[in-house]
């Protein structure tokens, strides 16, 4: 029976989600199994991916098996499979670099994250248990702002020939020099920022599509985001913020025949606050003009549990890194990461990225979408034209992976 390795970075709510979905699938058939956009991918189904190393800095993480550390604080998401069986994995202590922001020291410990007192590993630490583990796909699920912290890890992935998925706003994927030696080593790349299942962005960019295909003038927008876990009050913290805002403003401006002026366009995370936990509440407002130049509004409140919501994309993206990994494919996966990620190499519209990721799946190379949609200094599409065009320029095989 062929298993998928998987490592994880940060076992906060998003790898909660993610570990209780792989054991509450284990019962489910194809036809009860709800909340996944596939039963089986490459003859992987959720239930074969096991976690096998994890890193975090929590005190009340570290030392403990993987079942135990997603239920500890500050986790607060919602509890869907309580009884997790033990992995025999146990957290390890990870580097800490800027994972943990210093006003989060303001906060209770129940709410904020409590640093582990316990040695730091060195990048070799992290490789040899990254190569020991057999681990296969490394999953990135540090905090906001995480720049130097998410290098160290990506750079650790490379070295041990290890698929990076890269779940927040640190560019990787779409920085071409971090792209290029992924693609050098023939390690595959899937990012970077998770776009959630049905998200404020993948909802914004739904409806931003909408106006621009009906004709309709958009003049201003927002997209307002608060909720009350660990990723919101880390995001308080607005000098951690630069990439999170650029991630999810192009994600939106991509969507538009003619990008809005800064001033016109607002979105990010907007507060905190406790009590909603991992429940993220996201108002979206858009203003536009349609015929006779006759004004018009939307007004958009989307109430969702976060985690889980981005878990049901995770899910995907760890079997199509492994897939891509046993095809000897290296680098950036194009059409995955435009359809799973925000801020990924190229940003496609999501019907077309979806097209290449079922291509993908079925074993076709990647193709080189002829429908050229680049993104201008503004952030706006461009877009030529619609179809397929498939060369072996990407996603046939380039370097072999070495382990
Ligand atoms: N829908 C979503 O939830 C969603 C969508 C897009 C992006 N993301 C991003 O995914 C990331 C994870 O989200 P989350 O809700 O699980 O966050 P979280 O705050 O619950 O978890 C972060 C974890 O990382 C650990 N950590 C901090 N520094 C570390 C280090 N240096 N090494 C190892 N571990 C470290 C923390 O102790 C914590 O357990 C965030 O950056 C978030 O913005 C989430």
């Amino acid at each position: 029976m062929r298993k998928i390795q998987l490592a994880l970075v940060g076992v906060g709510n998003c790898a909660s989600s993610l570990v209780q979905g792989i054991h509450y699938y284990r019962d489910k058939k194809p036809d009860d199994a709800i909340g996944l956009m596939h039963w089986e991918i490459g003859g992987f189904t959720p239930s074969d991916i096991e976690v096998v190393a994890a890193f975090d800095v929590d005190a009340r993480k570290v030392g403990k098996d993987v079942a135990e550390a997603i239920f500890a604080p500050p986790n607060c998401t919602a509890v869907f499979c309580p009884d997790v069986p033990k992995t025999g994995v146990t957290v390890r202590m990870g580097r800490v670099l800027d994972g943990v922001s210093e006003h989060m020291a303001d906060y209770p410990p129940e709410r904020t994250f409590v640093v582990a007192d316990a040695p730091e590993p060195t990048k070799e630490d992290v490789v040899r248990v990254l190569r020991e583990s057999g681990a296969e796909v490394l999953v990135n699920y540090l905090p906001v702002g995480s720049e130097e912290a998410t290098r160290f890890y990506a750079e650790c992935a490379l070295e041990a020939g290890v698929a990076f998925v890269n779940c927040i706003p640190v560019f990787i994927a779409s920085d071409p020099k971090w792209e290029a030696r992924f693609a050098d080593a023939g390690v595959p790349l899937i990012g970077d920022d998770i776009k959630s299942q049905v998200g404020a962005t993948i909802t914004h960019r739904v409806l931003a599509k909408l106006f621009a295909d009906r004709g309709v003038k958009l003049d201003r927008t927002y997209q307002l985001n608060f909720g009350g876990n660990t990723d919101f009050l880390n995001m308080l913290n607005r000098h951690r913020l630069k990439s999170k805002k650029i991630s999810k403003t192009e994600a939106v401006q991509a969507m538009l025949e003619q990008p809005l002026s800064a001033e016109n366009i607002h979105i990010g995370p907007s507060d905190y606050v406790p009590w909603q936990n991992d429940n993220k509440v996201a108002f979206i407002r858009m203003e536009g003009r349609l015929f006779g130049d006759v004004p018009m509004h939307l007004e958009l409140r989307l109430s969702v549990e976060d985690s889980p919501n981005s878990a049901g994309i995770v899910i995907d993206a760890i079997r199509i890194a492994k897939l891509a990994r046993e095809r000897g494919v290296g680098g950036a996966l194009i059409g995955p990461s435009a359809y799973f990620m925000k801020h990924p190499p190229r940003q496609l519209p999501d019907y077309l990225a979806r097209q290449m990721v079922e291509r993908f799946i079925a074993g076709e190379p990647e193709p080189e979408p002829a429908l050229e949609l680049s993104l201008n200094g503004d952030g706006a599409a461009e877009e030529a034209e619609v179809g397929y065009e498939v060369p072996a320029a990407r996603g046939g095989s380039r370097t072999a992976i070495a382990r």
